[in-house]
């Protein structure tokens, strides 16, 4: 199979095949399980600038429905990386008088709250409604549009010029990702930097973390990859950073071209990605192999604990528990409940694989034998949180193994 690019539109080859899928996020009520939305999830690297890429189209308004499920604030970990984002912001870029700083799918204010209290000027440009109206009661200031070139065109006729664009694990998501680089050279004043944080291949492929790809991640982005498309629409790469939240991501920093000198570290991360190999489709190949065992070794795992008449649960229902569900075939039949701590997922089940998302006081009620860790990014917070759970975890990332 083979598309074009959405950057570049050189070629892109499919190298991961993780089948058929529903919607990461759609947690569908048990009773409208009917014309449920399915693609098939393959992955691919482009030839010209290794932008990592699904090679389905999904339109987004499939995706960031009114009743989009996903709360940023729900684990404390984030809501502190954010308020720390906010505070070196405002220690940085935001310093001087009039500063402005938009962010780009804002979700419920988590990073913005800090920028609001600090009475700096800001927008959170935001389509999801529940999560808009969340971030507003916070006194933040909402647009409840998609993020683009017509966007930002109207944000700098209405409020002028940005000083910080800023976004954390949206900007991967947003398939037009050509329209909102033009947006943002379009927006930020001559100094201003476009500054996001998105999940990192380069921790994907350690980690064998195949569940990070779903169809809200229409690209999992390298600092090779995210170099070459700045250029192609005069920004510059200027800093990239890595960070430990979301089990590896990798902060960006964008200028205008010649704006800014790029850091030490965009040179040394360029060296090490070549070195690891994450420009070359061989790389995804053998991803796509180390899926095959983990999703093997999970089912004969899962099946062998059902003949023994062990009780699993899952817990945390992530995006990424339909990923690994559906690729694996694992249902209730298997994995009978699995608990989160979001009301929004609760009462309604994984998409595909139908497994009933519950809340966590039924896990701690229920006891069971095992519980398959599916909030693996989370693993220190829930491990901590549930230290009375006297069974045993089941962890799959970066391979099967009980804890
Ligand atoms: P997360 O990994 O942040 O997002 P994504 O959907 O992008 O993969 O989702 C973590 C999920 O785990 C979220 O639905 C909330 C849930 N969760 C709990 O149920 N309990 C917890 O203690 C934590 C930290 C998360």
């Amino acid at each position: 199979m083979e598309t074009s690019c959405r950057i570049c539109s050189g070629p892109v080859k499919g190298s991961v095949d993780l089948g058929v899928q529903p919607r990461g996020n759609a947690f569908p009520k048990p009773g409208e399980l009917a014309g449920e939305f399915f693609y098939p999830l393959i992955v691919g690297m482009c030839d010209s600038c290794a932008m990592v890429q699904l090679m389905a189209d999904i339109p987004q308004e499939v995706r960031y429905h009114d009743q989009y499920p996903y709360r940023a604030s729900n684990s404390t970990v984030h809501s502190a990386h954010f308020a720390g984002v906010a505070h070196r912001l405002l220690r940085t870029e935001l310093t001087g008088r009039d500063r402005f700083i938009v962010e780009i799918g804002c979700n419920d204010g988590v990073m913005l709250a800090s920028i609001a209290e600090a009475g700096v000027r800001h927008l959170g440009v935001e389509p999801s409604q529940e999560v808009a109206e969340l971030a507003r009661s916070r006194g933040i200031e909402v647009l409840p549009r998609f993020f683009d070139e017509e966007t930002a065109a109207d944000i700098r006729a209405g409020h002028g010029p940005a000083d910080v664009i800023f976004g954390a694990n949206v900007i991967a998501h947003i398939s037009h990702l050509d329209s909102v680089l033009k947006g943002a050279v379009t927006l930020l004043g001559p100094d201003g930097v476009f500054v996001f944080e998105e999940p990192y291949l380069g921790a994907v492929v350690e980690q064998t973390a195949f569940d990070l790809f779903y169809d809200e991640h229409s690209f999992v982005f390298s600092v090779s990859s995210i170099r070459a498309a700045a250029r192609l629409f005069g920004l510059d790469l200027v800093d990239a950073e890595p960070l430990a939240i979301h089990g590896g991501s990798m902060r960006y920093t964008l200028a205008k071209r010649g704006a800014r000198r790029p850091t030490p570290a965009v040179a040394e991360l360029l060296a090490a990605e070549r070195a690891r190999g994450l420009d070359r489709h061989a790389t995804l190949e053998e991803l796509n192999r180390r899926a095959e065992r983990v999703r093997d070794d999970l089912t004969s795992l899962l099946r062998s604990l059902r003949a023994d008449g062990k009780r699993v649960a899952g817990y945390g229902a992530p995006a990424k528990i339909t990923t690994v569900t559906n690729y694996c075939g694992i249902g209730a039949d298997l994995i009978p409940y699995v608990c989160d701590s979001t009301p929004s997922k609760q009462n309604r089940v994984v998409a595909g694989s139908h497994i009933p998302v519950v809340p966590p006081s039924v896990f701690r009620q229920d006891r069971p034998d095992y519980a398959v860790l599916f909030a693996w990014n989370h693993a220190e917070e829930i491990m901590e949180k549930e230290s009375d759970f006297t069974g045993r975890w089941i962890v799959y990332i970066p391979q099967v193994r009980v804890l």
